[in-house]
């Protein structure tokens, strides 16, 4: 059984350069501006963030998902300064399958420091020996080199690629998919 007790109390999570706690609608400027920069939406392949009421919706609708024990949204926060820096989700917790799907955004301003990796291997790491998750999901469109970059220094291995399978702005575009059971997982050495 998935253990049920994180959806009662929030699972915060700490590392060496993060912490990693439950949103508030405080942080809805911050995501509206992560999330209206085209460096970071150039392949997510959803709607980027035009206004603030947009981003607390957004907010809502992820607590809502925690309220009702199918994901968890975490933000990260950098420890030393108390920014908001990013997100971390497992957006589509299949209990039944002991399984998640995760997806994971970082402010630019953060890139290229190992943050997203430390904020992943905190958060599956809680996933497998806490949540008792066996195994996690990652859907990407394969011209996001940066995120299957940290999928595979994380262990996932690429299990699917679907051809035209998700309709966006018009388009058909192909999704590959990576999956991670615990034995594959690398979390970096601290
Ligand atoms: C995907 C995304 C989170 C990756 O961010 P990132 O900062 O590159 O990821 P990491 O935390 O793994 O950092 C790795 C980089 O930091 C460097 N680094 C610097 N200091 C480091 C440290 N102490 N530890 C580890 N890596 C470090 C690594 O060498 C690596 O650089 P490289 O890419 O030039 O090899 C980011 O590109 C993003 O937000 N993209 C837009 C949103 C998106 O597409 N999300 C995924 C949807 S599926």
């Amino acid at each position: 059984m998935i253990n049920k007790t994180f959806f009662k109390e929030f699972p915060v999570l700490e590392t060496n350069r993060l912490i990693l706690r439950k949103f508030t609608l405080e942080d809805a400027k911050e995501v509206q501006s992560m999330r209206s920069d085209q460096r970071v939406m150039k392949h997510m392949d959803s709607k980027e963030h035009l206004s603030i009421a947009q981003s607390e919706e957004f907010i809502k609708e992820n607590l809502n998902t925690y309220s009702l024990e199918k994901g968890i949204f975490w933000a990260i926060t950098e420890k030393n300064s108390g920014a908001f820096i990013g997100d971390f989700a497992f957006w589509r917790i299949d209990s039944k399958n002991f399984r998640a799907e995760i997806g994971y955004t970082l402010n630019p301003a953060y890139w290229g420091k190992g943050y997203m990796k430390e904020a992943m291997d905190a958060a599956l790491a809680f996933g497998f020996k806490k949540l008792n998750l066996h195994s996690f999901e990652a859907n990407i469109n394969p011209e996001n080199m940066n995120s299957r970059k940290i999928l595979e220094r994380t262990g996932f291995k690429k299990e699917a690629y679907f051809r035209e399978n998700y309709y966006y702005d018009g388009r058909f575009l192909d999704s590959e998919i990576y999956c991670l059971l615990e034995r594959d997982f690398t979390p970096r050495k601290a």
